[in-house]
């Protein structure tokens, strides 16, 4: 039997329609009106959804641009008053990642020389959020205002922007760590990647451009062999998806300066320590571990090889950010476009004087006055390479860099730090 389509009505209200021409028409008359008023109602919605809500990029920017009163009432004036310059030729600088370990010392020095500062944190749980919220307490009392919100909310940016004409951009924050990317990829995607792109294109759109420093790391070195490590050595084999994540930071540094004349310097840190440092981080969880009583991992390479890196102490690396804000050139753009070359630079800032691990756990045993009980493991393959080795010449001849803390004094503060924030160590980090 042949099959007929229109025999077979798919709703019984096309089945009624086709019974009779008349009665078709009749209801038809009966529904234009009906169907007039619901397309209207329909486009009105339609024309509230499109033009009266805010240009959405993303719900967070939505929330954000309901009142002009970002933040509470006095937004404006926190951010104004945070911004204000106390130093004949100051700078006025956005922080991004404020709360966290090198965002915070940053803003501190900035703040204390007389430069305006502005922060911004989304403050995440990464690690425990308690801690930033206390460096942000700190930095309150300091006058440093810190704005809730993410690098990807690009009103926000825009607003903060329009508020104070920054003439700086100190970008710090990121999604840190090497072993949390195998855990959540997507972070790293959002703050290194997306984030990035956000805080650049913001500042190729303002007027005037602000020059940016921004954080990259040693990580894009990854499986580098030549030590110790330069800027000119080889950075296309990431071992980590967060290497990989700050040597994409570095080539759309690279974009952003040859189509806009953004200045932009990416500074390559070698594994930061000191007072309020990040929990994630070994020399912090080893001093909290050692307390407890609990053993901790100490790895080893293949044919029992050391674990190393080039620690650097944070007032030196803080040195260094503030000696590459200072040298920085003025971007050369205006109304998202280039008008001549404009400053790239990378540099290391490191300690040139890499430390075993079981030599910084030696360390930490005599600090604490209490032995580790040392768990020797193989290295895993989940992101961590053998040995960082920085090659700080170059900072040297054009930051004037020079870092002066050996990795006992540094870890002497660091300890002092730990055990008075966690009350002798009673009180413990998570
Ligand atoms: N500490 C080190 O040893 C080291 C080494 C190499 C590179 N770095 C880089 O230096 C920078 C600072 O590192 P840190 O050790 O201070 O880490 P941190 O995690 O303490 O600080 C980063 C801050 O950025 C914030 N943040 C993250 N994503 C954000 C987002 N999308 N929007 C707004 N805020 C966001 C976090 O809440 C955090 O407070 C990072 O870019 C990091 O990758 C650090």
């Amino acid at each position: 039997m042949k099959h007929n389509i229109e025999s077979n009505p798919s709703t019984p209200g096309k089945f009624k329609m086709d019974k009779s021409s008349y009665n078709n028409r009749l209801r038809l008359h009966s529904y234009i009106p009906k169907l007039a008023f619901w397309s209207l109602v329909f486009l009105g919605l339609l024309y509230i959804f499109f033009y009266k809500s805010p240009p959405a990029l993303s719900d967070l920017s939505r929330r954000s641009l309901r009142t002009s009163s970002y933040g509470g009432p006095n937004f404006s004036q926190k951010v104004k008053a945070s911004a204000k310059i106390t130093l004949r030729n100051g700078k006025s600088i956005l922080v991004t990642g404020a709360a966290g370990f090198v965002g915070s010392h940053v803003s501190t020095a900035l703040k204390r020389r007389g430069d305006g500062v502005v922060g911004l944190d989304n403050f995440n749980d990464y690690y425990d959020p308690s801690l930033k919220r206390a460096r942000q307490a700190h930095l309150e009392r300091a006058g440093v205002y810190i704005v809730e919100g993410d690098i990807n909310d690009v009103v926000l940016l825009k607003k903060l922007f329009d508020i104070v004409p920054f003439t700086h951009v100190m970008h710090l924050a990121a999604q840190a760590g090497v072993r949390y990317a195998m855990v959540n990829p997507g972070s790293y995607v959002h703050s290194n990647i997306a984030g990035l792109v956000s805080v650049l294109e913001v500042c190729k759109n303002a007027n005037p451009q602000p020059a940016i420093v921004w954080a990259s790391s040693s990580s894009v070195y990854g499986l580098n062999s030549n030590v110790p490590f330069s800027e000119r050595d080889r950075t296309d084999q990431p071992a980590s998806l967060y290497a990989a994540t700050k040597k994409a930071g570095e080539e759309i540094a690279h974009t952003y300066n040859h189509i806009y004349g953004l200045s932009l310097t990416g500074l390559r840190f070698f594994t930061v320590y000191g007072p309020w440092g990040r929990p994630d981080m070994a020399y912090f969880f080893f001093s909290r571990d050692i307390l407890k009583g609990k053993s901790i991992p100490i790895f080893e390479a293949a044919n029992h090889g050391n674990v190393a890196r080039d620690f650097t102490y944070i007032e030196d690396i803080v040195k260094g950010c503030l000696a590459a804000l200072d040298t920085s050139k003025k971007s050369t753009g205006t109304g998202g476009k280039k008008k001549g070359p404009a400053q790239l630079r990378v540099y290391n800032l490191g300690n040139t004087s890499p430390v075993p691990v079981s030599d910084l756990v030696s360390i930490l045993e005599k600090l604490l006055k209490k032995k580790a009980k040392r768990l020797v493991m193989k290295l895993p393959r989940n992101g961590d390479v053998q040995f960082t080795h920085a090659n700080i010449s170059l900072a040297q001849q054009e930051l004037g860099y020079k870092p002066v803390t050996d990795l006992q004094t540094g870890l002497r503060k660091f300890v002092q730090w730990y055990l008075s924030y966690y009350g002798n160590g009673k009180k413990s980090s998570q």
